[in-house]
């Protein structure tokens, strides 16, 4: 069993999904370790996508997930990772989140994806300690 980190961004917490996605994660079989609604600092949104400080829609980026509160959630199981990155769908929304997918199910465009899942077992764990410092 591993554990992931899952972001409702601003645009999933404003349109009502939260309860739709953490739904979703409880019917995959998938445990809730730790959950918060949290306003992102600036700071925080920075090292939270560290690797795409280089993009050029790194400051749209930084900007949307710290305009609005984003719940955060430590999820618990086995593959825990690949599994909630299967719930959620491929990035783009329109052209690669399969139907069924969280982000081909609700997702309107790219910058918009209502939802954050940890690419691997090391980002994990880097981004689990960055959003609950205290687990
Ligand atoms: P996360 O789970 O949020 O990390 O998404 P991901 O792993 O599916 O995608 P990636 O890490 O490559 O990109 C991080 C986030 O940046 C995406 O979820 C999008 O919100 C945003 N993003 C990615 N590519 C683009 C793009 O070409 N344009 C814009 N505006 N945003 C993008
Ligand atoms: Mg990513």
């Amino acid at each position: 069993s591993e554990r992931t980190l899952v972001l409702v961004k601003p645009d999933g917490v404003s349109r009502g999904l939260v309860g739709e996605v953490i739904s979703r994660i409880e019917r995959k079989g998938l445990s809730l370790v730790a959950l918060e609604l949290k306003h992102v600092s600036k700071e925080l949104a920075e090292q939270h996508y560290a690797e795409h400080k280089e993009r050029p829609f790194f400051g749209s980026l930084v900007e949307f997930i710290t305009g609005g509160p984003v719940v955060a959630i430590v999820v618990e199981g086995v593959r825990a990772v690949p599994a909630f990155r299967q719930l959620a769908g491929g990035t783009d929304p329109v052209e690669k989140a399969a139907p069924g997918s969280i982000r081909g199910d609700f997702g309107t465009e790219v910058q918009y994806n209502l939802v954050h899942g940890s690419d691997s077992a090391d980002s994990a764990k880097r981004e689990i300690d960055l959003w609950f410092p205290n687990l």
